[in-house]
């Protein structure tokens, strides 16, 4: 599904980066510039700019970039075509349909039928459940107090004991072996032919956002092994990046969403009201989960089961909730085991009063830690304020580390200016306390001659489109070729090619490249950081000393190709005689 380029460049102008970014984030306007808070890292106090005249956003904090492309990509976590899609939606462009590929109308085609049938044995499980040979099933549900209504809300069924009648329903409503196979609901026996996957078990059919059935968990009714059975993962199903029960809770409005471990905790959840709560799907909660809920709230409430695999989980859940940029807090849900049992015993009352006394995930990560530590042994005490020091250099942000710093004090009754020392000590020791990594951002700055040179070639790059005029005095000498990194080849190809006629669109430039990385980079090359400088001489010095440096870079680089590359000896020659004019001319800025 191959768009041409126009029709990109037609779909990105008219969707003006300022306006899309606005419906995603607060933004505000301060000076040429909008900012907000990064939604790609946690950040506090708004280093994300967009940029109207450029059509492009860069984070300071992060070092991310891109065009409205790659921010629909990455926030959505959209391939580049969904995004296209998205976008050309947005501005009422009609995208040709011609323009899908044989292959990826097949493709499509396939997942239609893959929803079919689920949606046709999700009817049938229903109807199972609702007819007297499925009354053990409903049985069990009324068991569980589980009303008329909710079973009909998640849509809840029965897979009878004979693994063959699921398989004759679908083939007489004329699905093919294959498809019932690739859905997950049916596996060949040597015995029995065809037959049904799940069979004596109460069925969740598992919805994506928009209502479709992708999938379902079956569980055993009673005791048995495994309790819960899951349909394995397809083309339709796509485990990392669903959550049971989101279909609901995305227009729940509560201002939070309460992520539970099992399937049950949902039901039982928006049964008693709870319609915010969802649940991953019978693996462990992933980041691709977290920036889904991202599009919904900034607030998680952690309703994770209270043993020690709970405590666990809810553990690695906070870390990838935080580095997602998401808050959360646990919800203690003793003496009870988790949700379901906690809403049969108590309520619906005494549940809304845990949410309000639901914990801070520092706290609770210092509790846990806690446990871990006998407080009456001054050095196991000892080694537990150092992990205190150490998770507070987590906080990039010195007025949050600050405070938490006083709160953890304050509640274990350590002198803060004690737990202060810990926390420099330890920061200048690691280094920890510092903004928060990220890789493949390009911010942080190796200094390796390969990587220096891709410096020079993207300052470079930046300086010229910040300064077009500049175009003209560096054409002599410097040429695409001399961008000794593909992608930058690329894209001085298309920037200087648009500079000799006169115009140049940055933001264009960007959407030649499909992948998100690619245009992440690629956006990277109009941001770079340029060095501070204030007097002119101090500039035309820095630049002229870029300018030789891409040059000079690549007549080294071609000339460790002589030989191998047919083009490598022209480069060598031209290479030659611009360092030499370099050397002597100087390149004037104004
Ligand atoms: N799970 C699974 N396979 C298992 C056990 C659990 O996929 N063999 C998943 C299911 O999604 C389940 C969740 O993990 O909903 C939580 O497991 P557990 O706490 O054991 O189940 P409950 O949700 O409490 O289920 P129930 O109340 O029906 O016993
Ligand atoms: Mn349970």
């Amino acid at each position: 599904m191959y768009y041409p380029e126009e029709l990109i460049e037609e779909v990105r102008a008219k969707n003006d980066i300022v306006e899309v970014i606005s419906g995603y984030l607060k933004v505000q306007k301060k000076g040429s510039n909008h900012w907000a808070c990064c939604p790609f890292h946690n950040e506090k106090t708004p280093s994300f700019s967009v940029s109207g005249n450029k059509q492009m956003f860069h984070c300071f904090g992060c070092g991310i970039s891109g065009n409205v492309y790659t921010f629909v990509m990455k926030y959505e976590n959209y391939s580049f075509q969904e995004a296209v899609k998205m976008l050309a939606d947005r501005a009422g462009v009609t995208l040709p349909e011609e323009e899908f590929s044989q292959e990826a109308r097949n493709r499509e085609s396939r997942r239609a039928r893959l929803l079919e049938v689920s949606k046709e044995a999700a009817k049938f499980f229903y109807f199972q459940l609702r007819s007297p040979r499925g009354r053990i099933g409903y049985e069990y549900l009324s068991r569980r107090e589980l009303s008329d209504e909710t079973m009909h809300k998640f849509g809840l069924g029965y897979a009878g004991k004979s693994g063959a009648e699921l398989v004759r329903y679908l083939r007489s409503k004329g699905f093919e072996d294959e498809v019932i196979k690739e859905a997950g609901l049916a596996t060949n026996s040597e015995r029995y032919g065809l037959v049904s996957q799940f069979w004596n078990r109460v069925m969740y059919p598992i919805q994506d956002i928009n209502h479709r059935v992708i999938g379902f968990g079956g569980r055993v009714m009673g005791e048995g092994e495994p309790k819960y059975l899951n349909s394995p993962e397809t083309p339709v199903f796509d485990k990392r990046r669903n959550l049971y029960g989101l279909n609901f809770a995305r227009t729940a409005r509560s201002g939070n969403i309460i992520l539970c471990e099992g399937y049950m905790d949902v039901i039982a959840m928006h049964q008693a009201g709870f319609t915010q709560a969802v649940a991953s799907l019978g693996t462990a909660f992933t980041s691709e989960q977290a920036n889904l809920l991202r599009r919904y709230t900034d607030s998680v409430l952690l309703a994770y089961d209270s043993d020690g695999a709970g405590v666990k989980a809810a553990l690695r859940c906070i870390g990838i909730l935080r580095e997602a940029g998401l808050t959360a807090k646990v919800i203690n849900m003793r003496p009870y085991k988790d949700p379901d049992e906690f809403m049969k015993a108590l309520g619906k009352e005494a549940f809304e009063e845990r949410i309000s006394q639901a914990e801070n995930s520092f706290f609770f990560e210092i509790r846990v830690l806690e446990s871990r530590f006998e407080m009456d042994d001054p050095e196991s005490k000892t080694k537990f304020h150092r992990e205190i020091a150490r998770k507070l250099c987590e906080f990039s942000e010195d007025v949050e580390r600050d405070n938490y710093l006083q709160a953890v004090a304050e509640k274990y009754f350590i002198g803060i200016e004690n737990l202060r020392k810990l926390v420099i000590s330890y920061a200048a020791q690691t280094g920890l306390a510092r903004p928060m990594e990220r890789p493949k951002s390009g911010v942080q700055q190796k200094h390796h001659p390969e990587e220096n040179a891709k410096k020079s070639q993207r300052l470079l790059i930046t300086w010229v489109t910040d300064e077009p005029a500049l175009y003209g005095k560096i054409k002599k000498y410097i040429t695409p070729e001399d961008f000794t990194e593909e992608l930058y080849r690329k894209v001085a190809e298309r920037l200087f090619r648009e500079l000799e006629q006169g115009t140049y669109n940055p933001a264009g430039i960007i959407s030649m490249f499909e992948e998100e990385e690619e245009q992440r980079e690629a956006a990277e090359l109009f941001h770079t950081n340029l060095p501070e400088l204030t007097t002119g001489q101090e500039r035309q010095k820095a630049f002229h000393d870029i300018v030789l440096a891409v040059k000079k870079n690549s007549y080294e680089y071609y000339t460790a190709k002589l030989g191998t590359d047919v083009n490598a000896l022209t480069q060598v020659i031209a290479g030659k005689k611009a360092l030499e004019e370099l050397a002597r001319t100087h390149i004037s800025l104004d």
